[in-house]
């Protein structure tokens, strides 16, 4: 009997830990949606894509640590405090990023090299915390 709930508990907990990894990889596709569509956008001249990736940038990083924070440190167990100071800091800078993306695409000058060079601020960031904290 005992063996059976030791074995229920574990695989409830490796299918928590499945579905945790699960929603953070939904996140993370959805992050390289919103940055085709940006890089769509300007290559085609096209404001609404560009507007319309920033924005899917912004909501899946509105609480994507505190969402995402024990599938993130399970890619780094050893260091788990540095895995979610990094998340922290990274999330705020692509959403100061996505900020100014807004700013810029709306701005009447619409200056393309700013905004393609805004755009390859956070490209590496997602890059930064791949190389990091990413282990496969
Ligand atoms: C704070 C860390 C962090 C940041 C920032 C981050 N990623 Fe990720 N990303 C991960 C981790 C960890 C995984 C691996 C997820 C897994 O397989 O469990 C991942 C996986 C991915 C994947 C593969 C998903 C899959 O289905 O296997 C894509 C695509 C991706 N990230 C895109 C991005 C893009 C685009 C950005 C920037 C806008 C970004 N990521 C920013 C940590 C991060």
């Amino acid at each position: 009997m005992k063996l059976v709930i030791v074995m229920l508990v574990l695989s409830l907990s490796m299918f928590a830990q499945d579905k945790e990894s699960e929603e953070l990889k939904k996140v993370m596709n959805s992050f390289a949606s919103a940055m085709e569509l940006i890089q769509h956008g300007i290559l085609h001249n096209n404001i609404d894509e560009m507007n319309k990736g920033a924005k899917m940038l912004r909501t899946d990083d509105e609480s994507f640590l505190e969402s995402h924070g024990k599938a993130l440190i399970r890619h780094m167990p050893e260091n788990p405090e540095f895995a979610k100071a990094y998340a922290k800091r990274t999330g705020e800078k692509i959403r100061n990023y996505a900020d100014s993306l807004d700013e810029q695409i709306g701005n009447r000058t619409k200056s393309y090299s700013k905004i393609s060079a805004t755009y390859t601020h956070i490209l590496h960031e997602c890059v930064g915390c791949h190389q990091k904290i990413r282990k496969r």
